[in-house]
């Protein structure tokens, strides 16, 4: 819903085409979903940094980070990451305009949030990655200790614990963190960007 009237769309000067051309690459965001623990944030500074390295541009929205500020009015109901999601989608969808490559890391649990924020770019812009962990492996790392403090009822609705984590169906790049080391996983991401020309 808009709530706002008498708005009007203004078509900036430079466009997202004008931007890649001088870039000299392609924007799009990489969406990473997973699990906490997973591997999203490692995966998705690393794929960043050697972006920057290959002198691309490049930007990291990360879900901790990004709950410090922009969204530290939400919380973990069904209703605020839904929220959470749709305002990182808007983000990403500015800094894709610009002419970035960006690389989200949430743990974005719902299919139909997803999905939406597919819907709002163009064909082949939206690159949905899937970093795939069996959760007892998340459990077993626990680097924040939060898989703990929520088997002891410290902490509710937790991501695959006593809320839910919905698989995408058919992601673009699936990452098998739990097989790969993170280079590995880099090189993957990699090989897609090139194949689809974006780099
Ligand atoms: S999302 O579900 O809305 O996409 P997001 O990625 O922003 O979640 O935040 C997840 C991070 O918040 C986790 O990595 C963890 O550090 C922390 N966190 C705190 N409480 C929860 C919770 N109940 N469920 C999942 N993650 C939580």
């Amino acid at each position: 819903m808009t709530k706002a009237t008498n708005i009007t769309w203004h078509a900036s000067t430079v466009s997202k085409a004008d931007r890649r051309v001088q870039n000299g690459h392609g924007s799009a965001v990489l969406w990473f979903t997973g699990l906490s623990g997973s591997g999203k944030s490692t995966i998705a500074n690393a794929v960043s940094s050697e972006l920057y390295r290959q002198g691309i541009n490049e930007y990291v929205l990360d879900g901790d980070n990004i709950r410090h500020g922009l969204n530290k009015d939400l919380g973990f109901s069904d209703h605020d990451r839904t929220e959470n999601i749709r305002r990182i989608g808007e983000v990403a969808k500015l800094f894709v305009d610009s002419g970035a490559i960006v690389t989200t890391a949430f743990i974005s649990p719902f299919r139909t949030d997803r999905d939406q924020v597919r819907e709002i770019f163009e064909e082949g812009e939206f690159i949905e990655v899937f970093v795939d962990c069996p959760i007892e492996e998340c459990e077993r790392r626990d680097p924040k200790q939060l898989y703990a403090k929520a088997r002891r009822g410290e902490i509710k609705d937790f991501t695959g614990i006593d809320s839910p984590y919905e698989a995408p169906e058919h992601p673009e790049v699936t990452v098998r963190s739990d097989l790969l080391t993170v280079e590995q996983a880099v090189e993957q991401i990699f090989e897609y960007l090139k194949d689809k020309n974006i780099i």
